[in-house]
């Protein structure tokens, strides 16, 4: 089969090598003949001729050129064209990944306020191998549910402890990663809302603040906005900005499931030169974060260092970290219990998190599931008597409410979703996080492109996808004939096959 494709692509290739010439001489003829007009397709086709010359017989660094010329060009047009052919005519509507449409398309109806129901039934293969929440014979009325609470802080009986009203927050994005608009648009939906939305390790938060929403100020491992010039903490700048009235907690990421054992990464091209400021980098360059803290190289000094942040700051303070080995974390853990230091949360980003850039491998390769880390986790921190000393949060793929009941069952508390909010700001899933060129005005900084990112209606967006999540959460929960979400439990949980 490979082969004849690759004789006719031959013999196209030879007919095309001669045919140009030949059809440029014709009409060069014919332009003195008949028609000026012909002169055109002469200089037009001169051009071709003249660009297959190039490719066969000047260019060598891309082999199909070199032995099939212009044609071979058309292969990596509908090459370049091929994901978007595949989402828009190709792929059925559970095959995509990260989200398959009906995925996608819940998130959309549920931001833009339509009803979210579907007809017939589930398109899921019902094979057992997928996890599924057990609902109870005995469903409890909504009247009958409690809200939603949960308190950071109160373990160490912090003065400025925050409480959550809901089991999930905005998951950490930099300015950077999103442009302003996104944002902005975030922010001011989580303003209408009252959610806490995590800034990411971008730096100084300044369109956060725009908006006034609470924030979790995040410190990534390069601490852009509270470094000293040679990347170790700078104690005021953290004192200061824990001062802001909006930030409510500060989160130390050790690592993070798209790319753990790697810092962040933002590639040049989207370095203006306010990014550079904010972040006090220089432009033209990627700027690559460390792969850690710099006071944090064991499980000692880490510990250590969360206890400095949280004397600088008087905030709660978590960690977000990728579950890798076991072994590492439970040392960590017991360190925490040895020196009676623990987080005010730990967040568990699993290996399937996403990303703004990152490379292939770490997003494939590296980092345990979030399904399979949190009972680990959860258990550690049983195990070793820390489980009430601290809040356990969890993010990976969590965008709808079913998801985020079965990580609760799993031993979380709340849960981070990243994607689900930019998929309520209208993401389509082109993939070009990393490039500038997010055609929906997201993760780009070019003007042109945000235009289309209105920040009052896209707010709207957000507010609509919170408070839809929020009632299929109680939803949910009364079909589970669950009073609180705190009575979440494994065996609420059917494991796959
Ligand atoms: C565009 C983008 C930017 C991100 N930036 C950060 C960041 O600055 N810091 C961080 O800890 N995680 C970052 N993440 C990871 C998310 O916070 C989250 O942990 C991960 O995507 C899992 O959640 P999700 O599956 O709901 O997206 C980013 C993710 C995306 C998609």
């Amino acid at each position: 089969m490979d082969s004849q494709l690759t004789v006719n692509l031959g013999k196209i290739a030879k007919f095309t090598n001669a045919s140009l010439p030949i059809l440029t001489l014709s009409f060069l003829v014919a332009g003195y003949q008949y028609s000026f007009y012909f002169h055109f397709l002469t200089v037009a086709f001169f051009l071709l001729t003249l660009i297959n010359f190039f490719y066969r017989h000047v260019q060598s660094t891309h082999s199909l050129l070199t032995n099939f010329g212009l044609i071979a060009q058309g292969r990596y047009l509908i090459e370049s064209i091929g994901p978007e052919l595949r989402q828009y005519l190709f792929t059925n509507d559970v095959e995509e990944e990260p989200f398959n449409r009906t995925e996608r398309s819940e998130v959309y109806r549920k931001a833009k306020g339509l009803d979210a129901t579907s007809a017939f039934g589930s398109q899921l293969q019902f094979d057992g191998s997928e996890y599924k929440l057990r609902h109870s014979l005995y469903p409890l009325d909504k009247e009958a549910l409690q809200k939603f609470n949960l308190h950071f802080g109160e373990e160490r009986s912090l003065k400025t402890g925050f409480t959550l009203t809901r089991p999930f927050l905005i998951s950490a994005m930099s300015y950077g990663a999103l442009g302003n608009h996104a944002v902005r648009a975030l922010a001011r939906g989580a303003k209408k809302t009252g959610l806490p939305m995590n800034t990411g390790e971008g730096g100084y938060p300044k369109y956060h603040l725009m908006e006034n929403c609470d924030l979790i100020f995040q410190m990534g491992t390069a601490k852009f906005g509270v470094r000293h010039e040679d990347g170790s903490l700078d104690p005021h700048k953290l004192e200061n900005l824990s001062k802001l009235p909006q930030v409510k907690m500060i989160e130390i990421k050790l690592s993070q499931g798209a790319k753990p054992g790697k810092g962040g990464l933002l590639p040049k091209e989207k370095i203006t030169e306010e990014i550079s400021q904010l972040r006090g980098v220089p432009m033209g360059q990627d700027v690559v974060s460390p792969p850690h803290h710099l006071e944090c190289t064991d499980a000692e000094s880490t510990v250590k260092f969360i206890a400095r942040v949280q004397e600088i700051s008087g905030l709660p303070v978590g960690i977000k970290l990728c579950f890798g080995r076991e072994s590492e974390f439970f040392h960590l853990v017991e360190k925490m219990k040895q020196l009676s230091i623990h987080p005010d949360y730990i967040s568990i980003d699993g290996a399937e998190g996403g990303t703004g850039a990152a490379p292939k491998s770490f997003m494939d390769d590296l980092g345990v599931p979030l399904f399979q880390a949190l009972p680990k986790v959860h258990k550690i921190l049983q195990d070793l008597g820390l489980r009430n000393k601290l809040k356990l949060l969890a993010a990976g793929k969590l965008i709808n409410a079913g998801s985020q009941l079965m990580a609760l069952s799993l031993g979380a508390q709340a849960c981070y979703t990243a994607r689900g909010f930019m998929l309520a700001l209208g993401c389509i899933q082109a993939m070009q996080c990393n490039k500038n060129t997010c055609p929906v005005g997201i993760t780009t900084h070019n003007s042109h492109l945000q235009k289309g990112l209105g920040i009052e209606n896209k707010s709207e967006r957000v507010k609509n996808y919170i408070l839809g999540l929020e009632d299929d959460h109680y939803e949910l929960l009364s079909a589970l004939g669950k009073r609180t979400f705190s009575d979440l439990k494994e065996s609420d949980l059917l494991f796959p096959l």
